[in-house]
Formats: structure tokens, C-alpha cells, sequence
């Protein structure tokens, strides 16, 4: 694995190249959950005292959060081992001097919106190229029922996108609110609006999303209850004008950072491997049964619970993978996995069907043209449709490399930069990918990882 920087003018552009090099073996540890950081920071932020967080993903992403809530009052610190919250109370953001920078970060912008709509404050939020062309209107629709403004660019397509600004209104409007799309990001900033608002504020879940905002609002001591309706809808009530109580929180490690090693020993032929320590909770574990589906020898060993959340060591041995058929309502629980499953697919024996999946278009990129793009310059057989991939992999065999001219184009998104860094590892002559700094934003540390579990083997 090499990496040099390409471009003199943008030095954080990273390429790098990935090619095989024998089979992967060893434990490792991944960074903290990505979601469950972003909220420990934020809860922790508006309960009033000091909580201590330990296992928090120090990437991009969760940084950002970290900066915004220090803007707006909270006092956080990282100590050795580490992070203290001095929390300054629901109701207690102040008005941040600035415009708050999200960079990459979609989780971030969308919690914070809900966070200062109930708030009377005035923030506007900008950030990077991709994010900047994310659409924000799914979380504008019901911060604005509660009666938050809002002023923000319009996309050439007539998108609400960044620069935006939310006017919070203090007392805002309790709302009930059904969810158009599957978004955890919706349902949290909902929820987080509602605890600065007066009475209950509910949201109908008909299909359900990752359920750590619920999770760690009962911890923190929020009054929030969950009810399943006779059409299966999940009813989440939370009143408002809560006080919350300051917390001891351990993050557990990513399933979406863990996702890439486990695909990554999956596919390269001797390999064996154990991620410990890793979160398992059905809402974000889609991939893990898609993959065992697939015939991957892949098994949760030594399951604990950890802060409230399941926990195991996830245990993979090279296997022979044979492709299916996704079935759409899996995707909320593995959204942020198709890519690598699409690298596993390419490789898998026989045709792998996915769809339901045009959420993955509105992602850090446009994840299945990204995808289908750089596996197609691969020599992978590849359809892309509407809402999803349809593709027929290579039964094991080796694929055929990107050339160094022709890199992978990653498009800001971390997520395609691991896959294809996977993808790599089974191919004649590597793969080249144009720029792996998006790697940060949620697992620092990536590159390093691949190659210590590749030096373990030998
Ligand atoms: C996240 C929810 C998901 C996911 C994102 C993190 C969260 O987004 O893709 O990486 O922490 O709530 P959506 O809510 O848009 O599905």
C-alpha cells in the first residue's frame, strides 16, 4: 500500500494505491461509533454537569460536532484517555459569534438544526462541497412546523442546501410527525427539538431506523417511551422541557468501520481475522446477516452489552460468497453498507439484487453511481437501476485493477474510499484511488489498520 499526495495546490487530496498482499489475520479495534459519538457529545452538551465519555470516534465528523457545541456554549475537553462535557442545561445554547463550518458532516448539520430550533438563537450552518449539495428540506419540513425559520440556498435542482440559517423559536410548537423517508437523522432532530418544547413531541416511525437517539435519551433520563402500533409503526413520544442528567458513556466500536475489515477478510483468500469489541444492535446490523446470507463464515463471538448497547467480537474466516437476492426492507439497518457489500457482490459467485435503495443517492455522494462507476472500471458486470445494483460477481476470481492514470474517483466520501481501498486487496494489479483524506471524517487510521492486519500474516 503506497499513498502520495497529487495535487500541489490541494495538498489534503491523498491518493493511494491497494493490492494484494497475502491474507489478513489478527484482532483489531475499530474507532467509535460514528452516531452514538455525535450524540453522546450533544446529550452530554445539554445535561447540566460534567459527563465523561470514553471510546468517542475522534474524526472529522464528531470533531465538528465537538466545535459547534463549544460555540454555542458547552465546555468539552479531551483528556488522555477520554472527553469531558461540562453540559450548560436543555434550553442553555447560547448564540455562537460565527457561521459553525460542518464540513463533511450530514449527522452533524441535521441533529444540530434540531438541537437550535427550539432554541431562541440564530446560527447558520455552512460546510464542504458534498455537503453543501445534500438535500436539507426533510428536516426543514418538521423544524418548521415547530416554528424554527429557516433561509438557505436553493440547488439548481431546487433543493433547500447549505449555506442555510435557522431562526430556533423558544417556545416552539410541540408536533406529531410521521416520517416521509427512513432517517434516523430526521427522527433525532426531531426529538432533539422536542426537548427544549413544551408537551409531547412524537414521531411515527413506519419503518424503523437506528435507535441510539431513543437509546441514550432514556439514559440521560429523558421522559421517552416507544410504542409499536397494530401496522407495525413505532410510536416514539418524548415530552418535553426535560432535564437531563449527566453520563458515564463507553462508545462501543463501529459496525459501519468494522464493515470494511470484515468484507476485507471475507474476500482475501487465507484470511482470518477478529474485530473486537464491535456494535451489533439490529438496527445497524443488516450487514453482518446480509454477508452470512451470502455463505461468509462470519460469528459474533463474546456478546456483551456496553452502555446500553449489544456488543461482540465479530470472528471472519475467508469464505467462498454466493450472491442473493437483498431484500429492500433490510437497507435502514445496513444504509451506510452497501457500498462494500457491492465490493463483496462483485466478488461473490452468481447474480446479488439490491433495491429500495435511492436514499444511497443523496449520501456523502451518489453512492450507486459512485460505486457502479469505479466497480465497472474493475471489470465487474454491473446494472445500475433506479434504486439499486444488480450485480453478477466474478465467482473469486481476481479483478482487474485500476491503472495508476485511471484512479477511482472517491467524490469526497469516505465510504467509497474504503470500499475500493477493499476492493484493492482482490485484484490482479491494485487499484489506485484518487483521494483517501475522506477516510478521516470516520476512521482515522484506516489505511494503517489494512496494512497491519495484511503484515500480521507474514
Ligand atoms: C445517521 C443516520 C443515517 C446514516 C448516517 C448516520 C445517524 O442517515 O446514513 O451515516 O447517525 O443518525 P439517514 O438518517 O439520512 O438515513
Amino acid at each position: 500500500m503506497t499513498s502520495k499526495p497529487t495535487d500541489q495546490t490541494t495538498l489534503a487530496v491523498k491518493s493511494a494505491s491497494f493490492a494484494p498482499a497475502g491474507p489478513l489475520t489478527g484482532r483489531i479495534t475499530v474507532p467509535g461509533d460514528k452516531s452514538i459519538s455525535h450524540r453522546s457529545l450533544i446529550l452530554s452538551a445539554l445535561a447540566i454537569g460534567k459527563s465523561e465519555i470514553t471510546g468517542l470516534l475522534e474524526g472529522e465528523d464528531v470533531l465538528a460536532t465537538a466545535a459547534a457545541l463549544r460555540a454555542m456554549g458547552a465546555r468539552i475537553e479531551k483528556n488522555d484517555t477520554s472527553w469531558t462535557v461540562h453540559g450548560i442545561g436543555v434550553g442553555g445554547l447560547m448564540q455562537p459569534e460565527s457561521a459553525i463550518d460542518l464540513g463533511n458532516s450530514g449527522t452533524s448539520v441535521r441533529l444540530l438544526m434540531g438541537l437550535v430550533a427550539s432554541h431562541d438563537i440564530s446560527v447558520t450552518f455552512t460546510g464542504d462541497a458534498s455537503l453543501s449539495k445534500r438535500p436539507m428540506g426533510r428536516v426543514i419540513d418538521p423544524l418548521s412546523d415547530m416554528g424554527a425559520d429557516f433561509t438557505t440556498r436553493t440547488s439548481s435542482d431546487g433543493k433547500a442546501c447549505l449555506p442555510l440559517t435557522v431562526r430556533g423559536l423558544c417556545p416552539a410548537i410541540p408536533i406529531e410527525y410521521r416520517l416521509p423517508v427512513a432517517s434516523a437523522q430526521v427522527k433525532s432532530a426531531i426529538l432533539l427539538a422536542g426537548l427544549n418544547t413544551p408537551g409531547i413531541t412524537q414521531v411515527i416511525e413506519p419503518v424503523p431506523t437506528r435507535d441510539h437517539s431513543e437509546t441514550m435519551l432514556k439514559g440521560f433520563g429523558a421522559d421517552i417511551s416507544v410504542e409499536i402500533d397494530k401496522d407495525g409503526n413505532r410510536i416514539i413520544s418524548l415530552v418535553g422541557e426535560a432535564e437531563l442528567a449527566p453520563q458515564t458513556i463507553t462508545v462501543p466500536g463501529d459496525p459501519s468501520s468494522a464493515a470494511f475489515p470484515v468484507v476485507a477478510a471475507l474476500l482475501v483468500p487465507g484470511s482470518d481475522i477478529v474485530v473486537e469489541n464491535v456494535g451489533i444492535n439490529p438496527t445497524r446490523a443488516g450487514l453482518f446477516t446480509v454477508l452470512q446470507q451470502m455463505g461468509g463464515n462470519l460469528r459474533f463471538e463474546n456478546q456483551r452489552t456496553v452502555g446500553g448497547e449489544p456488543v461482540a467480537d465479530i470472528h471472519v474466516k475467508h469464505s467462498k460468497l454466493t450472491g442473493i437476492d437483498v431484500p429492500a426492507d433490510i437497507a435502514p439497518s445496513m444504509i451506510d453498507e452497501f457500498p462494500v457489500l457491492f465490493v463483496a457482490a462483485g466478488l461473490a459467485e452468481g447474480k446479488t439484487t439490491t433495491s429500495g435503495l435511492s436514499e444511497l443517492r443523496v449520501k456523502e455522494s451518489d453512492r450507486l453511481s459512485q460505486m457502479a462507476e469505479g466497480l465497472s472500471l474493475l471489470g465487474v458486470n454491473i446494472t445500475e437501476k433506479e434504486d439499486g445494483l444488480v450485480i453478477t460477481g466474478s465467482d473469486g476470481k481476481p479483478l482487474t485493477g485500476s491503472a495508476n492514470e485511471i484512479a477511482v474517483k472517491t467524490a469526497l466520501d469516505h465510504r467509497i474510499a474504503m470500499s475500493f481501498a477493499v476492493a484493492g486487496l482482490i485484484t490482479e494489479t491494485g487499484v489506485m484511488i484518487d483521494d483517501m483524506s475522506p477516510t478521516e471524517t470516520s476512521f482515522p487510521g484506516f489505511t494503517d489498520l489494512l496494512a497491519a492486519l495484511q503484515c500480521s500474516a507474514k
